[in-house]
């Protein structure tokens, strides 16, 4: 399993970092025997998985219990789990002990939060010096979505460009141990990937981010229907799983399946009962 320690030397030595989703056992494991650097537990689950309308509905409960089964598909692989929505900003006590709660009961190796405000730096110092490693995630941060006014591209303008970079290096500073870009310009993601010393890991920002992550979902083509620029399907879960199921329905239908390879036939006929 990979250390904060790993990732920081394969920032230095140019080695792209790779980082999936997974929301269960069999995409953990998955994940796991594909030799993926990290998983993330995503609050990305609500929508993906459990079908809700947005990240905003994920609680820590939904977080914990997929969380869990992500660590026993993949028990040697480096994994970071979203604390959820408004789970860290009622105060930085009650913050505490959820991050306790879900990085002690999903046994993750890193915690991640959205952000850069007074409150989260302080956190992320705060959860940091606990002995909790922690993600930073800016540019589109979707638990903000409501307030940022959609799904858009961040950093756009000078103003908003230099924010970025600024709270870049703010998260950085406060001990962070490497930072999601999301949805941001590809030159500014390799401004801010020059600018500070923890891997910068990027989804809709460029090639310059020193690794890379996608929603499990998303290169899978599996239940999403339709995909953001910034992803390439690897996969079409979709049709293939249609298909199989179709195939199925077919067979049954049609008394093909279940066929002479799939039965338990009993040797002593006379150890049946009659028939009424
Ligand atoms: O929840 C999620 O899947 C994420 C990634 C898109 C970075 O936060
Ligand atoms: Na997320």
């Amino acid at each position: 399993m990979l250390s904060i320690l790993d990732l920081k030397n394969m920032k230095e030595n140019n080695d792209k970092i790779t980082m999936v989703t997974a929301y269960d056992y069999p995409s953990g494991k998955q994940a796991e025997q594909a030799d993926i650097d990290m998983i993330l537990v995503g609050d990305s689950l609500g929508m993906v998985v459990l079908g809700y309308e947005s990240t905003v509905e994920v609680k820590i409960e939904d977080m914990i219990h997929h969380g869990k089964a992500v660590k026993r598909g993949a028990p040697n692989t480096f994994i970071a789990v979203d604390m959820p929505f408004m789970s860290y900003h009622i105060s930085l006590e009650e913050s505490m002990r959820h991050a306790k709660k879900i990085f002690q009961e999903t046994n993750a190796q890193s915690l991640k939060i959205e952000g850069a405000s007074q409150e989260t730096l302080r956190l992320i110092e705060r959860l940091t010096e606990a002995g909790i490693p922690v993600i930073a995630h800016l540019g589109l941060t979707p638990q903000t979505v409501h307030v940022l006014g959609g799904f858009k591209v961040q950093g756009k303008d000078k103003t908003a460009a230099k924010k970025l970079l600024d709270d870049a290096k703010k998260v950085a500073d406060h001990g962070a141990a490497a930072l999601v870009l999301e949805c941001v310009p590809t030159e500014l993601a390799a401004i801010v990937s020059e600018s500070i010393n923890i891997p910068t890991i990027g989804i809709g920002a460029g090639p310059d981010c020193d690794g890379q992550v996608l929603v499990y979902h998303d290169i899978m083509k599996y239940g999403v229907e339709r995909l953001p620029k910034f992803v390439k399907p690897y996969a079409d879960f979709n049709e293939k799983g249609t298909e199989a199921l179709k195939a199925y329905i077919s067979d049954v239908k049609q008394e093909s399946f279940p066929s002479d390879s799939h039965l338990f036939l009993i040797k002593n006929k006379d150890s049946l009962p009659e028939s009424d």
